[in-house]
């Protein structure tokens, strides 16, 4: 890259990628590991894709150690994973099981004699079972049992880890998992969903403060929130207001939940009635308003949106895949609005728009709106179905220009003020794309799943390249 076009980052910003224990790990019964809602999903006849599960996956359980290894060859920084609570405490409760423990304490150590800083996410949708069985996330007691795995937790690595996110992704964990089906424990419940996702920021606050009791001052916790763009799919009026409804759902639900301590008034009271009853108690949202020390941005791509009108409804098709030229997806009803695309858009192999500058719109909405807070971007990445060449290498340009636009967006929030601390590329290595199975490839190492061989694809270089430097090339 020329000087001209060098884009350089703030000194100090954390180049790295990130993971999630039930996509890698695999080892579903080893250490006395519990079982948790994922493998239950995903054992449940068409749950997923060609009936795929996490029972090997990458089998990182077995091959941290090279997997760190590989991390520290390509100059990554550091290292964003979660904690399996099953593996932690096998039914959701009680005394702590040292053998779940001590893999953690292991990856830990072995990040950092590799000078790798580790990002500990608690949660990244893999509850026990037997919470499950007891109602799960619709049952408010299982923020207590959260707040109790936290301080385990804590407890346990405190010392060794500083970058603590509780929860990833309580949207889809909640509403995709609870109301609408498409993700564990696969429920079709708003009254289910709507509880699940005030649970799970009851649990997020419940364990932030429980962490803050058990952590040294110097710790940092936030949460990982999903946080595509929301855009109208036309200037009129009513699309402008169907957008603004679903970003509410999306993306203000849980933010302005957890850091102004609120919910969007016209929601809360849609979700009232629609379960029929207040489900928010006295003094829930000062406990989920537990004051942060950054918001973790996952972001992939712009959510295009257009008002739900009588007769646009005759051209829904909930079951199209995504990948269709022109689609419709609609939301709840409450919403009246449909997902759908541009037509002529650029787009991932999951089918999503690739829409870089959206990556700057969010971070500096964010900043605007919520008072200049610290943030990472805790994933952000594409699948594409990447195959090995006839040279046995995994060439991924559409991958590396994705990357390498994304970092420009993130270069220029930077330049207008944002507080970005680092970036964690989704994914270091192949995994079970939940629902997707193993159709979808998000690493920047490529895993053959017949042989569990690592890969290191071209992105793996890019990626390489821009952490040494800290600066990314304005141009491809
Ligand atoms: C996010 C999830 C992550 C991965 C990526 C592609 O929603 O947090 O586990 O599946 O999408």
């Amino acid at each position: 890259m020329t000087n001209k076009d060098r884009l350089a980052f703030p000194e100090g910003f954390l180049w790295g990628t990130a993971t999630s224990a039930y996509q890698i790990e695999g080892a579903v019964s080893d250490d006395g590991r519990g079982a948790s809602i994922w493998d239950t999903f995903a054992h449940t006849p068409g749950k997923t894709l060609n009936g795929d599960t996490g029972d090997v996956a990458s089998d990182h359980y077995h091959l941290y150690e090279s997997d760190v290894a590989l991390m520290q060859s390509l100059g990554l920084q550091s290292y964003r994973f979660s904690v399996s609570w099953p593996r932690v405490q096998p039914d959701g409760t009680g005394r702590p099981n040292q053998a779940g423990l001590d893999f953690y304490r292991r990856l830990v150590g072995s990040l950092r004699d590799r000078g790798i800083e580790p990002l500990l996410t608690l949660y990244h949708w893999d509850l026990p079972q037997s919470l499950e069985d007891v109602g799960g996330w619709a049952n408010r007691e299982t923020a207590d049992r959260f707040a109790e795995f936290a301080s385990i937790v804590g407890s346990a690595l405190g010392e060794d880890v500083d970058l603590w996110a509780t929860l990833n992704e309580p949207f889809f964990a909640a509403f995709a998992g609870y109301e609408l089906g498409r993700l564990a424990p696969g429920l079709t419940d708003t009254r289910a969903g709507v509880t699940a996702a005030h649970s799970m920021l009851l649990a997020h606050g419940k364990a932030v403060s429980a962490l803050r009791t058990c952590l040294p001052g110097r710790a940092q916790i936030g949460i990982a929130l999903n946080l595509d763009l929301v855009c109208p799919t036309t200037a009129s009026e009513a699309d402008q207001d169907a957008a603004g409804r679903v970003n509410d759902y999306l993306n203000r639900w849980f933010l302005d939940a957890a850091l102004r301590g609120s919910y969007p008034e016209w929601l809360h009271d849609r979700f009232v009635d629609a379960i029929g009853g207040e489900f928010v108690e006295p003094g829930d949202m000062e406990v989920i308003a537990a004051p942060l020390d950054f918001l973790g941005v996952n972001y992939y791509t712009v959510v295009r949106v257009e008002a739900l009108s009588a007769d646009a409804s005759d051209n829904l098709d909930a079951g199209a895949p995504a990948r269709d030229p022109v689609f419709k997806r609609p939301y709840p009803s409450y919403l009246r609005a449909v997902a759908t695309h541009l037509p002529d858009a650029a787009r991932t192999g999951k089918g999503w728009e690739v829409y870089p500058e959206g990556l700057s719109e969010m971070l500096v909405w964010l900043h605007e709106e919520y008072g200049g807070l610290n943030m990472y971007i805790t994933e952000n990445g594409v699948s594409y179905r990447d195959e090995r060449g006839p040279d046995g290498q995994v060439h991924d340009p559409a991958r590396t220009e994705y990357l390498r636009a994304h970092f420009v967006a993130a270069h220029a929030a930077i330049a207008s003020g944002v507080n970005l601390l680092g970036y964690f590329v989704w994914s270091f290595l192949d995994n079970f794309e939940w629902a997707d199975g193993y159709s979808e490839r998000f690493g920047i190492v490529y895993v053959d799943f017949a042989t569990l061989e690592r890969v290191p694809k071209s992105s793996a270089r890019f990626l390489s390249e821009v952490a040494k430097q800290n600066a990314v090339s304005a141009r491809s």
